[in-house]
C-alpha cells in the first residue's frame, strides 16, 4: 500500500468529471486500497478519487469513531434526497484549515457497487449523508467551497494559494 498526494484546491484538476469504473480488476483493489490508506493517514473521514487525480467514480468513507468501518462505494448513484435540509460545518482534505456551514438534503438513499462490484444500497443520516454528497460532489469536479459566497471563496482561494507559495519555498530551500 502507498499513501497518494492529496490535490489542494484550487488545483484545476479537482474540477474534472470523473468516469465511471468498468473494470472491478486487481488495479482497482490497489486503487482503494491506497485511498484508504492515504484517508486515514490525513487523517479525514472521506476522500474521493478525484482528490488524489484520478478521475473515476470511487469514494471511500469512515464516519465511525474508531475508524474500522470502511465504506467504499464505486459509480454511486443518489436514489432519493430527503426534502428537509441540515447545514454541516464541511472540511475537505483539498482544504486543510478550512471549515464552513453547507446546507444539505439531511438524508440520502444511495446505490453503489463494492470494490468486487456487487451492487447495494445505502440509506444515510446525519454525518454519513452528508459525507456521501461532499465525496459526490468531488467525482462531478465540485468542492465544497463552491457553495460559499464568492467573496468567502476569493478569501480561501487566495490563503490556499499563499501556503501554496510557501510550501513551495520550503521544498526548494531543504531540496
Ligand atoms: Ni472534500
Amino acid at each position: 500500500m502507498s499513501l497518494l498526494t492529496i490535490l489542494r484546491y484550487p488545483d484545476p484538476r479537482l474540477h474534472k468529471v470523473a468516469k465511471k469504473v468498468s473494470l472491478f480488476d486487481a488495479r482497482l483493489r490497489q486503487l482503494v486500497d491506497d485511498m484508504a490508506e492515504t484517508m486515514y493517514d490525513a487523517p479525514g473521514v472521506g476522500l474521493a478519487a478525484s482528490q488524489v487525480d484520478v478521475h473515476e467514480r470511487i469514494i471511500v468513507i469512515d464516519t465511525s469513531e474508531t475508524r474500522s468501518d470502511l465504506r467504499v462505494l464505486i459509480n454511486p448513484e443518489l436514489l432519493w434526497t430527503s426534502p428537509e435540509k441540515i447545514v454541516y460545518d464541511e472540511g475537505c482534505l483539498s482544504v486543510p484549515g478550512i471549515y464552513d456551514g453547507v446546507e444539505r438534503p439531511a438524508r440520502v438513499k444511495a446505490r453503489a457497487f463494492d470494490v468486487a462490484g456487487v451492487a447495494f444500497e445505502v440509506e444515510a443520516d446525519g454525518l454519513l449523508a452528508v459525507c456521501i454528497q461532499h465525496e459526490m460532489d468531488h467525482l462531478m469536479g465540485k468542492v465544497f467551497v463552491e457553495y460559499l459566497s464568492p467573496l468567502k471563496r476569493n478569501r480561501i482561494k487566495a490563503k490556499m494559494l499563499k501556503e501554496e507559495r510557501e510550501l513551495n519555498r520550503d521544498k526548494r530551500r531543504t531540496g
